[in-house]
């Protein structure tokens, strides 16, 4: 249940969620946790395009806002007044789309005379872990990794990151997605190449594990999509579905290893003991159940959101944004979004 309305009451913050092809809501109360959360998949919008169209996602987003807002409050059983901020995505994204969730969130808050407060994408994937119970005390690895994002984040505190490494070309998101459609898989690719994976047999085909015999903790992923379009053309059209499946498998392997090896030497160089998983293909089961084993080697903990909060939901960025709020910041009345912002550009930013 909500808690106390009047003065001194625990903060409750909407966050809204517009960056690319989900449009998410939520309401989130400090101590308390989610009080409220929706979200649409514009996933059949874009599916007869095999990727996201921008214009279209700006669009849908703007239908479609308003009423997961009003289902937000319903569900909570609290009115406008309620509430003590407005948090909103302010990139990195699609612009078309960062807009609509800015100008909405933005102008909200000044109706109701409360503050706003502009999240970035990739913080709130960050510490949506911290949503869940038991949830990962400060300071501890992140990895994260979403269509556009493949990153290893040192997190000491709120607003204290070091990015430790970083992909060169693809993310590993991205790779999932274009090696899906190689595979003729249908839009979006990474879930779907994960289910076809369960049905591969491992050791028929094995692809070079990106940059692992390099030091340093940087990724490579676009390599290993041409590795698998090399072997799809040399295994000749039209390809059965076990050898789909078979390629699949070795595929999502070679980018498990990958991950997993990357975050042993992260948290060897670093001395951490907790690791974080976020973004979208933190969702992958295999990927999961790897680093489940490497902590557990380690005597370490590893912490996940839930699926639903592994890819992009409006739970983070109610949560995200209630922490930096409590910190005292506040947006400026200008709706600003960015397409591009580089996660160490955020620290403790001064209100
Ligand atoms: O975090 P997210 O929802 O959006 C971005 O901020 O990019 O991540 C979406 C990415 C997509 O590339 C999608 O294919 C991938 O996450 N993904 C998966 C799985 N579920 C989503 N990749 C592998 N296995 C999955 N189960
Ligand atoms: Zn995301």
């Amino acid at each position: 249940m909500p808690g106390p309305v009047g003065r001194g009451r625990v903060m409750r913050v909407l966050g809204i969620e517009s960056s690319c092809d989900e449009t998410g809501v939520a309401l989130f109360e400090a101590g308390t946790g989610l009080l409220a959360h929706a979200l649409h998949s514009q996933v059949a919008l874009h599916a007869p395009y095999g990727g996201v169209v921008p214009e279209l996602a700006s669009r849908d987003h703007i239908r479609r806002i308003l009423p997961l807002v009003r289902r937000v409050f319903e569900e909570a059983g609290i009115g406008l007044a309620a509430i003590d901020g407005v948090a909103y995505t302010a990139g990195p994204g699609l612009v078309g789309a960062l807009l609509v969730g800015a100008s909405v969130g933005r102008s909200l808050a000044y109706a109701l005379g409360v503050p706003a407060i502009a999240v970035h994408h990739m913080e709130g994937h960050l510490l949506a872990p911290l949503l869940e119970s038991p949830a990962p005390a400060f300071p501890f690895l992140a990895l994260l990794v979403s269509g556009g994002h493949t990153q290893l984040v040192e997190v000491r505190a709120l607003g204290d990151y070091r990015v430790l490494g970083d992909t060169l070309d693809d993310a590993a998101g991205e790779a999932f997605d274009k090696t899906a459609k190689l595979l003729g898989l249908p839009y979006p690719g990474g879930p779907a190449l994960a289910a076809l994976a369960e049905q591969g047999r491992p050791g028929r085909f094995r692809f070079t594990r990106p940059m692992v015999d390099r030091p340093g903790l940087d990724f490579s992923f676009s390599g290993l999509k041409t590795q698998v379009l090399t072997t799809v053309r040399a295994l000749g059209t039209p390809l059965d579905d076990q050898a789909r499946a078979d390629i699949a498998y070795a595929f999502e392997e070679a980018v498990v290893e990958t991950l997993v090896l990357k975050c042993r030497r992260a948290l060897e160089q670093t001395g951490l003991e907790r690791l974080v998983v976020a973004g979208g293909v933190g969702a992958n089961r295999r990927l999961r159940a790897a680093l489940s084993e490497l902590m557990a080697q380690r005597g370490g903990a590893v912490f996940y959101p839930r699926p639903e909060f592994c890819t992009d939901n409006g739970a983070m960025i109610a949560h995200a944004g209630c922490l930096r709020l409590q910190a005292g910041e506040r947006a400026p009345l200008a709706i600003e979004v960015h397409a591009r912002w580089p996660l160490a550009a955020i620290g403790h930013r001064t209100p």
